[in-house]
């Protein structure tokens, strides 16, 4: 038996005024997301901005259901938004944040397993990383190059690859 350590990196910013101005852009453009959200359940309103290679940015906000689960958490909505409209146009980054209606997120805003699975298959669909830039309402900024830094030993396409029954 032997272990194996993976090594991750994620960049920590105490605050967005930090950020370089493009970036800073973009998580303002995730605030704004926020206005489109549909979160009467959770109360939790989630807004995502996608930054594509041509410098157009693609926004999408939370949209829950009664039926739970028939519900789509804000980054799904930006990247299959963003990938829908411009198949051919690669994601270089996206920007995520949410507002409480009931306390202040003080803590970036991480993307869930299911978002995180859909960005891996984002990355090696246009064969490209893609940062991700997190903040909540107040604090500190993180982001990370690549989704292997959020999503570590993550199911691949290649793993759906069958070796020929002999
Ligand atoms: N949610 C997102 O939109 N993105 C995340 O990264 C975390 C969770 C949504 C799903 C649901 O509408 C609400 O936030 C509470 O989980």
């Amino acid at each position: 038996m032997k272990i194996r350590n993976i090594n991750i990196q994620i960049e920590e910013y105490d605050h967005s005024g930090l950020l370089k101005k493009p970036e800073l852009h973009l998580l303002e453009q995730a605030q704004q997301a926020i206005e489109g959200s549909y979160a009467p359940y959770s109360e939790f309103r989630v807004g995502a901005a996608v930054l594509l290679e041509n410098g157009e940015i693609v926004k999408g906000s939370n949209q829950e259901n009664a039926a739970y689960p028939s519900g789509l958490c804000a980054e799904r909505v930006a990247i299959f938004h963003a990938k829908s409209k411009y198949p051919d146009l690669k994601v270089k980054s996206i920007a995520i944040t949410a507002i409480s209606d009931n306390f202040v997120t003080k803590s970036p805003i991480t993307p869930c397993g299911a978002c995180r699975q859909v960005i891996a298959e984002t990355e090696s669909r246009q064969n490209e990383k893609i940062r991700i830039i997190m903040k909540g309402q107040e604090g500190i900024v993180q982001a990370v190059n690549g989704i292997e830094n959020l999503l570590p030993f993550m199911f691949k396409e290649e793993q759906l690859k069958k070796s020929k029954r002999k």
